[in-house]
């Protein structure tokens, strides 16, 4: 690149930018000793392993043995260019950079250049759609729609909302910008007929683009303006590679910060419901693509914060949604759960249009329910509580329900609902609870004996960190040498009379390639810098796979001073690894050094070792012999 963005100014946004902070807004952070610990947001875990230290300003994953800086951190996230990380960084921390460097990493070179090409096909169908709804005759009637369900222009800027009129217009306008037929393909935003024809997938809808986690168009749901039995009212983009249904979250992107704020999210049925909630400054709420929550999706939800409400609809098939919801999340995740409901059977954004902001939002203040409390009054739903048979079934159903909480003041609470509201004994009530806790403590006993699995709390919270032999995810204990290694490479850049000392050593290196290659660029970072900086030291190196090395050095428990015997035994440790002919180059090396300083007594010693080398030297010609044969 020709016009880098100079070190001072990447310093500078650097250190205005707290990296816990900065990666907070992705990963839900929680203090551990004097680091900070979280889900991991490159893989799939249920166990924090990803750890930031704001001390050194740096992350590091005990688990996938991703690490760096808050540049190595939403480069590997987004798949960004060094500059354009810096821009973001910047951005986030309100620093100004000058316009040369935003403009410059707009056109960042992608590592995948279909994907960028999708991303600007999406980005520039939503333009041109929009721009039809906005400014133009054919987007009156859907404009008129939006406005009358109460969208204002705002929202509808917001959300990118746009129109893909009757007469299909977007293959002529990619016709037109000669955009390649591959690609118009794989988009899925064009139906194929047999000859390989395209045409528009989306006819007469108002179009509701669906974004990545950072905000970037990769689907399309479209809504019919009139319902019509014979098509769907929402149709979505089929799945591509960017598109993967079970992953995507309506409005996650804008949704986090007030996640994070609110320390909630509220999950909602529809679009419609999402967007009503937001311009009543409900700004924390998300939907799934119309299906129910996915694995994926609890994961990045859970990353995000403790807390998940459910508000679908109230009419009955919400109620069903709902208690399914409850039901999934509950066993399937850690989030503290509750319910909010819309009175009358109505979804959110019909109840918004009928009562007005104030009422809506008053529902949400005043109508959250636990989930325990929820079930009560759904499990009413198909008995009838006039006659007492179906008394007895609910409420044996709900003391099953209780059974379960582990809070006996909340126990205490329903059961005193249920004597009010049945007429009952209290303590009749309690008994029969403590045989259902009893009961159910036995059914758990009996699975435990079955399965014999152990308990998955006691799986450590951090295994090994990053490490060169076998990959980065390497599990199994460290070898001598490469312990030795490690701690010798976070010496040799933490003291820099360490380095002058090893620097002075002739022939020294280390024996497995990344570790020398970080001593390399050391070597080269020292030309240039007077003193060691980690952060700015990590950006030194953006272009090579060895960040999370470096980072997990940091991670390591180390004492903080060293001394002359500890570097000459890791030196020795290493050295003595080297290959002999190396080791004897070496040894002679400092035979000379010492003869011309006069030592003897060294002299002495080096002949010793000399002799040694050469004796090992001969035994392993000597085995290898019979191979020359
Ligand atoms: P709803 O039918 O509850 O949608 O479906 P809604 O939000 O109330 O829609 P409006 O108010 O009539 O416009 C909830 C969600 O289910 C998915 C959509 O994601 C929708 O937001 N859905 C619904 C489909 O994917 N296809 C459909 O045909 C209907
Ligand atoms: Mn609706």
């Amino acid at each position: 690149m020709a016009n880098r963005i100079p070190e001072e100014k990447v310093e500078q946004v650097r250190s205005a930018v707290n990296i816990a902070d900065f990666i907070g807004q992705y990963v839900q952070l929680k203090k551990a000793g004097k680091n900070l610990f979280g889900l991991c947001p490159f893989h799939e875990e249920r166990t924090p392993s990803f750890s930031v230290n704001e001390q050194k300003q740096i992350f590091h994953c005990f688990s996938c043995g991703r690490g760096g800086n808050v540049f190595s951190f939403i480069m590997e996230l987004e798949n960004l260019s060094f500059p354009e990380a810096v821009v973001k960084v910047a951005d986030f921390g309100h620093i100004e950079l000058p316009a040369t460097y935003t403009a410059q990493s707009q056109p960042a070179a992608p590592k995948d250049q279909q994907q960028a090409d999708l991303l600007k096909l999406y980005a520039d169908s939503a333009k041109m759609y929009q721009h039809i709804l906005v400014n133009t005759e054919l987007g009156e009637p859907a404009l008129k729609y939006l406005h009358e369900r109460g969208l204002d222009d705002e929202t509808i800027q917001t959300f990118g909302i746009g129109y893909a009129p009757a007469n299909q217009l977007l293959l002529d306008f990619f016709k037109e910008h000669q955009t390649d037929y591959q690609l118009l393909r794989q988009s899925g935003l064009f139906i194929e007929n047999q000859n390989g024809d395209l045409r528009d997938r989306f006819v007469d809808r108002v179009l509701f683009p669906i974004k990545d986690a950072s905000g970037r168009v990769i689907a399309f749901s479209g809504r019919i303006l009139k319902q019509s039995p014979n098509e769907p009212k929402y149709l979505n983009s089929p799945e591509t590679k960017l598109f993967n249904k079970r992953s995507v979250l309506f409005n996650f992107d804008l949704a986090r910060g007030a996640i994070r704020q609110q320390k909630s999210v509220i999950l909602f049925e529809g679009f419609m419901d999402v967007i009503a909630a937001y311009r009543s400054g409900i700004q924390n709420g998300v939907a799934s693509m119309g299906t129910s929550l996915t694995d994926e999706q609890i994961y990045m939800l859970e990353r995000v914060t403790d807390t998940l409400y459910v508000c679908y609809d109230s009419d009955m098939p919400g109620q069903k949604a709902t208690d399914r919801a409850l039901k999934l999340l509950g066993g399937n995740s850690r989030l503290t759960l509750g319910v909010i409901q819309m009175p009358d059977g109505m979804d959110p954004d019909e109840y918004l249009r009928a009562n007005g902001r104030d009422k809506f939002v008053q529902v949400f203040e005043d109508g959250k329910q636990t989930p325990t409390a929820f079930e009560m009054q759904y499990l009413k739903h198909d008995l009838n509580l006039q006659n007492t048979p179906d008394q007895l079934t609910y409420l044996q159903a709900v003391l099953e329900q209780l059974a379960k909480l582990s809070s006996s003041v909340e126990q205490d609470l329903y059961l005193n609902q249920l004597v009010t509201e049945f007429d009952l004994d209290k303590n009749d009530l309690k008994a029969q609870l403590r045989s259902l806790v009893g009961k159910q403590a036995m059914q758990r006993n009996d699975r435990g004996a079955q399965n014999m699995t152990p308990p998955p709390e006691t799986a450590p919270l951090a295994p090994p960190p990053a490490t060169v032999d076998g990959g980065t995810n390497n599990n199994a204990p460290l070898s001598r040498v490469e312990k030795a290694e490690r701690l010798l490479l976070y010496r040799l850049l933490n003291d820099h009379d360490v380095w002058l000392r090893v620097m002075a050593i002739a022939g020294f290196h280390f024996i497995h390639d990344p570790y020398q290659q970080i001593f390399v660029y050391a070597e080269a970072y020292f030309k240039t810098h007077n003193q060691f900086d980690l952060g700015n030291f990590t950006d030194f190196m953006a272009d090579s796979d060895l960040q999370p090395v470096v980072t997990s050095l940091e991670f390591m428990d180390v004492a903080s001073e060293t001394s002359k015997e500890e570097i000459a035994d890791l030196v020795n440790v290493i050295m003595n690894q080297q290959p002999l002919v190396l080791q004897i180059n070496q040894k002679k090396a400092e035979l000379t050094a010492a003869k011309q300083m006069g030592n003897h007594e060294l002299v002495q010693q080096l002949t010793l070792a000399l002799i040694e080398l050469y004796r090992k030297q001969q035994q392993v010609l000597a085995a290898q012999e019979p191979d020359y044969f």
